[in-house]
């Protein structure tokens, strides 16, 4: 197959959502159907407690929650499918962030008798900022959900998006009839499967006329689908391919996950409705993901995955042409040129070495210690880099003391390794230096999972002790001595692991102040790395 029909046959996108609303089962039924899993229960079983296979660590089974993004990928009708999975704790939104700016587009499930929840509305955030379309698929319907129409209300005023149904539910919860396909005019009846609809469920489509979706309707319900869907088509967003390609509208859709129902009908839909990868901006200009060679970017490291390897996993999208394994590629920022050694694909723990690989697919590499979030690899002769990952401002900071001196280096190199995979950020006093180590997280559970690793993988013990900070600010211009600044009483000069120098501030209002106070000071609340 040439160059071009592989990277438009690509999709790759991130599920979002809010913890519980369904995200690992959505993901596990489009597995199903991509045969990439037989059964349901693969990828996620809390009851019989086998957990996700993107859970990795012991800490994660301990919270029944899910610390990392993983990467899975799989074929369907001749699509090449990369899901970015995202850990949906809030706690753990760093990362997720990261894995947005891989992701071409993103499905956000929601839970129907829920409606938008906090999470969602973050992650929302950093789709918007990046123009990805967004596809809603609003699971549960198996269960008692709030009106159609006050969901569509929610998302559109407390996310700001337009909305437009691709289906319609009849009922919900025990009275869950099926889903009315606006396009095709079709009803599909649900039939509720055995429990974690192992299997593909069997659907039906029925015309909206006939007298067998009447029966099996019953009046109320089918009386009630009819003037729901001419309410739809008066007062509804007209679909509009453009507006859901720039992320102005969000395609809806309506099923249930746990049930295998409204699921593929999602998927197709979906696969129709997104894009190929498409060009990204550099510092060199556009990117053309056909025309240009092989080119990508590192949006997440990983130490330690499986204490079987201990390694450091370096993830990158493919942005550009075709990714060869015997090939050089440069690396722009240390301006190297190497070998990527052992390139595979990563579905969790499951690695699968790849020869080649193209623009859209995410491949896992050996980091040799000198890759960072953002970095650009390219072929060798073109040295363009890819914007850079903001760096989310931490907001809550503490004091981290070693308590075994004697592993002092192995403290160092625990610390360094884990601010370089982005999980924390560490910083060190203005004038003490390492001796007093600050480190910064944008969720408190980082500051255990960070205790955790440090104990189990470094062997180091460590106490952390809580400071008073919930701002950080980078100084505009490096060479300003924070020493000469005033109205720095209850401020902290610190500098980060390439030597900038920071502020940490208790209140905002201290950030007003000290600005107007030293004139001609500039401080910024991201840095680009
Ligand atoms: P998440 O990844 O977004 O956190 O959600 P996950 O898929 O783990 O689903 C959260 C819970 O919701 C699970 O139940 C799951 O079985 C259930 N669920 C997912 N989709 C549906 C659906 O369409 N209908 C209904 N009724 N439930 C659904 P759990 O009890 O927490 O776990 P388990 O014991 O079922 O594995």
């Amino acid at each position: 197959m040439d160059l071009e029909k592989e990277i438009n046959r690509r999709r790759t996108f991130a599920i979002i959502s809010h913890p519980d609303a369904g995200k690992t089962t959505l993901t596990e039924k489009f597995l199903l159907y991509g045969g990439a899993i037989n059964t349901a229960g693969s990828v996620k079983g809390k009851a019989n407690s086998k957990y996700a296979v993107s859970d990795w660590m012991d800490i994660e089974k301990e919270r029944g929650i899910s610390v990392t993004s993983s990467v899975l990928q799989f074929e369907y009708d001749d699509y090449c499918i990369n899901i970015l999975d995202t850990p949906g704790h809030q706690d753990f939104s760093e990362d997720t962030y990261r894995t947005l700016m891989a992701a071409d587009s993103a499905v956000m499930v929601i839970d129907a008798s829920k409606g938008v929840e906090a999470q969602t509305i973050k992650l929302f955030k950093v789709c918007v900022m990046r123009h990805i379309p967004i596809f809603t698929f609003i699971n549960k319907m198996d269960r008692d959900a709030r009106d159609s129409f006050e969901l569509l209300s929610d998302i559109e005023s407390v996310l700001g998006i337009q909305t437009c149904p691709i289906n319609w539910p009849i009922g919900s919860g025990k009275d869950f009839k099926g889903i009315y396909d606006r396009k095709a005019k079709t009803v599909r009846t649900f039939t509720q499967t055995a429990v974690g609809g192992a299997k593909e469920a069997k659907e039906v489509d029925y015309d909206v006329e006939s007298d067998e979706l009447k029966a099996l309707a019953g009046d109320t319900l089918y009386e009630q689908l009819l003037e729901e869907i001419e309410l739809l088509d008066e007062a509804g967003n007209e679909f509009d391919l453009n507006a859901v390609q720039n992320g102005n509208l969000s395609p809806v859709f309506f099923g249930s996950a746990l049930n295998t129902f409204g699921v593929e009908i999602f998927l197709k839909y979906f696969l129709s409705m997104t894009t190929h990868p498409l060009a990204r901006e550099s510092d060199e200009g556009v990117i053309d993901p056909v025309t240009a060679p092989f080119s990508g970017f590192i949006f997440k490291i990983q130490a330690n995955m499986n204490k079987a390897h201990r390694d450091r996993i370096a993830f990158m999208r493919i942005c550009s042409g075709k990714f060869d394994a015997d090939k050089d590629v440069y690396h722009v920022q240390s301006q190297r040129r190497l070998k990527l050694s052992q390139p595979q694909t990563i579905m969790a723990q499951e690695r699968s070495i790849i020869n080649e690989a193209y623009a859209g697919d995410v491949v896992g590499v050996f980091d040799p210690g000198i890759f960072s979030i953002g970095d650009t690899l390219t072929a060798p002769g073109n040295k363009f880099a890819y914007e850079g990952i903001p760096t989310f401002a931490p907001e809550h900071f503490s004091r981290l003391v070693s308590l075994n001196s004697m592993k002092r280096k192995q403290f160092i190199k625990g610390i360094t390794q884990i601010a370089q995979e982005g999980a924390i950020q560490i910083f060190e006093d203005y004038n003490l230096g390492m001796s007093e180590i600050i480190v910064g997280v944008v969720g408190v559970l980082q500051f255990d999972v960070l205790k955790y690793r440090l104990e189990n993988e470094y062997g180091c013990e460590i106490r952390l002790e809580p400071l008073p900070y919930q701002f950080i600010r980078w100084i505009g211009d490096p060479s300003t001595d924070p020493g000469k600044l005033r109205r720095m009483n209850n401020v902290k000069a610190v500098k980060d692991m390439k030597g900038n120098p920071l502020l940490l501030f208790v209140n905002d209002w201290m950030i007003r102040m000290v600005l107007e106070d030293n004139e001609g000071l500039e401080l910024k609340e991201f840095r680009k790395n």
